[in-house]
């Protein structure tokens, strides 16, 4: 048996032993880049004419990596792979498929520096946040592979006298994995290995512009013995070939992390029934964010300003979990505001291959834009009172935006932007704060900053997130600790590193014999 789950240590890089480990995988993994990827179906390398490129974001003409694109027909080469190897697979216990995990986690351990590099060049990510992504990586793998050995066990089911009762779980089918790039490691890691430890056999479609690190884990889970077809690995682009997977009658469920338009859509899609189609499709979505954080008066005033400025600026913005609105109490909005501004000018903004960087490049163009014109709309909107500029000059750059006296119905206030800005919101009572928090179609994260007892209760209650924080910041869930996952438009709270998570890969069988 193995011994109780506990997360994986993040590594502290002011030791100067892991600066140096660092800094030798920084290195090893630059000698790695602008190598090329194929598709692996059934076990094969596949080659196609297309091919696309990774490239850094903190360096744009820096190429990480090109992968062979899928089309169509790779798509339904890969589903009906899948679906004949899940006739074997499926009949695995969920014992054998936990020690796939556990040994994938052990091998990810081992070389966890240079996943961790792998981030730093192709998503942009700080050492910090880099390392953070390959833990949770591990962590899912142990977590998850812990949860299979639970419900391998017998479930407790009332007696009832000459019947022999017994429920299990079993697997669904052939599942398309469709992770996002702002994870890169531990959301793919962790989609694809909850669906494969619970039985199923699935189609990764990684995310563009992250595809490398999705293939350098397709390798490793190679190493660690996942058999053949078990996990079909085909980069393309979600344009292209999304709806084609999405729709086929093979595909038993899909699982989505990323954006609230494309979740619909799949949902949607997903809901009619194709010729042939033996069941109906289920759909695991988590989507966007439009997270807040109140500040009440009485409250820890300088862990709020810090807990707001990890929160808005870790990773330039980028999480599902960050806090987009500060929503403050009248009485010490001036006071926040002010520390808010005094620790965000204090934030390295450039090149996440150095150590002392805080915030490092946007992902791409597309997103650079996209921000830019947030900005100007914030202009509009409020006053901001400090960032604003954005920059594309090695890479994408923006920096730490803060939009003050924001109305809590305006642009900046209800879309998800994706990126370095908070927009700061004064409330006159916590009451009102807490009706501007729940004003969003989201409801994924949220924090509260209060010593009244009263307020964090009513906050427990009615503040409608997924994931509620009370005197910390609304980012960093731990898998085991925070399960993750949103309400309403956030997705459909699937509680990733959550007991419950795995079930959402099977189905429960009822096995009753009378005596
Ligand atoms: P995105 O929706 O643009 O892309 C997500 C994935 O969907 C990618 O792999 C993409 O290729 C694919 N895709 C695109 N079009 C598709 C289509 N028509 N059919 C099928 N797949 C398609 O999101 P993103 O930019 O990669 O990620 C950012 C978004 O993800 C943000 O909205 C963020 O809040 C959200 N997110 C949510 C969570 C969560 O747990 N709730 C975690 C991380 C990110
Ligand atoms: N799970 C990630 C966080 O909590 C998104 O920040």
């Amino acid at each position: 048996m193995p011994v109780p789950f506990q997360n994986e240590p993040f590594t502290d890089f002011g030791a100067e032993g892991n600066q140096t480990l660092f800094k030798n995988a920084l290195r090893m993994v630059e000698s790695e880049l602008g190598k090329h990827y194929p598709l692996i179906i059934g076990g094969k390398e596949i080659e196609t004419k297309t091919k696309a490129i990774s490239i850094n974001p903190s360096q744009k003409d820096q190429v990480i990596g090109s992968l062979s694109q899928a089309g169509e027909e790779q798509a339904e080469q890969a589903i009906v792979t899948a679906q004949a190897v899940f006739e074997h697979w499926r009949y695995t216990t969920f014992t054998e498929r936990a020690r796939y995990l556990f040994k994938a986690a052990t091998l990810l351990r081992r070389r966890k520096h240079e996943f961790s590099a792998w981030m730093v060049y192709e998503a942009g990510k700080t050492w910090g946040e880099a390392d953070a992504d390959t833990a949770e990586a591990i962590d899912f793998m142990e977590f998850y592979a812990r949860e299979a050995q639970r419900l391998a066990q017998p479930q407790p089911l009332v007696h009832i006298e000459g019947e022999d009762n017994e429920l299990y779980y079993v697997p669904l089918g052939v599942g398309v994995i469709i992770p996002p790039w702002n994870f890169p490691l531990a959301i793919m890691a962790g989609m694809t290995t909850a669906a494969i430890v619970s039985g199923n056999t699935v189609v990764l479609k990684p995310a563009s512009t992250t595809s490398v690190i999705a293939a350098k884990f397709i390798q490793l889970l190679i190493e660690a013995g996942v058999p053949s077809g078990v996990v079909n690995f085909i980069p393309g682009a979600g344009s292209e070939i999304g709806d084609y997977l999405v729709d086929h009658p093979l595909t038993r469920f899909i699982s989505f992390t990323g954006s609230r338009e494309v979740g619909l859509r799949i949902n949607e899609r997903a809901a009619k029934t194709a010729p042939g189609q033996r069941w109906m499709k289920r759909v695991i979505a988590e989507m966007g964010g439009k997270d807040a954080i109140i500040v009440d008066e009485g409250s820890d005033l300088t862990a709020a300003a810090e807990a707001i400025t990890a929160s808005a600026f870790g990773f330039a913005g980028q999480k599902c979990s960050a806090c987009s609105r500060a929503i403050i109490h009248e009485s010490v909005y001036d006071e926040v505001l002010s520390k808010v501004i005094e620790l965000t000018r204090k934030l390295k903004v450039g090149s996440p291959l150095q150590p002392e960087t805080n915030v490092g490049p946007v992902i791409d163009p597309h997103a650079f834009r996209k921000i830019q014109d947030y900005i100007k709309i914030g202009r509009t909107e409020g006053e901001i009172v400090l960032g604003g500029k954005a920059e594309i000059n090695d890479g994408y750059f923006i920096e730490p935006t803060i939009i003050a006296g924001v109305s809590p119905t305006s642009r900046v206030s209800q879309e998800e932007i994706f990126g370095p800005i908070v927009a700061f919101t004064k409330a006159s009572s916590f009451q009102e704060a807490l009706r501007y928090a729940n004003n969003t179609e989201f409801g994924l994260t949220g924090a509260v900053f209060s010593r009244n007892r009263t307020h964090l209760e009513q906050a427990r209650s009615l503040f409608f997130a997924g994931n509620l924080y009370f005197n910390r910041k609304c980012t960093g869930a731990l898998v085991g600790v925070h399960p993750f996952g949103g309400f309403n438009m956030s997705g459909t709270d699937s509680k990733a590193g959550g007991r419950d998570y795995l079930l959402l890969f099977t189905q429960a069988k009822l096995v009753s014999e009378k005596y």
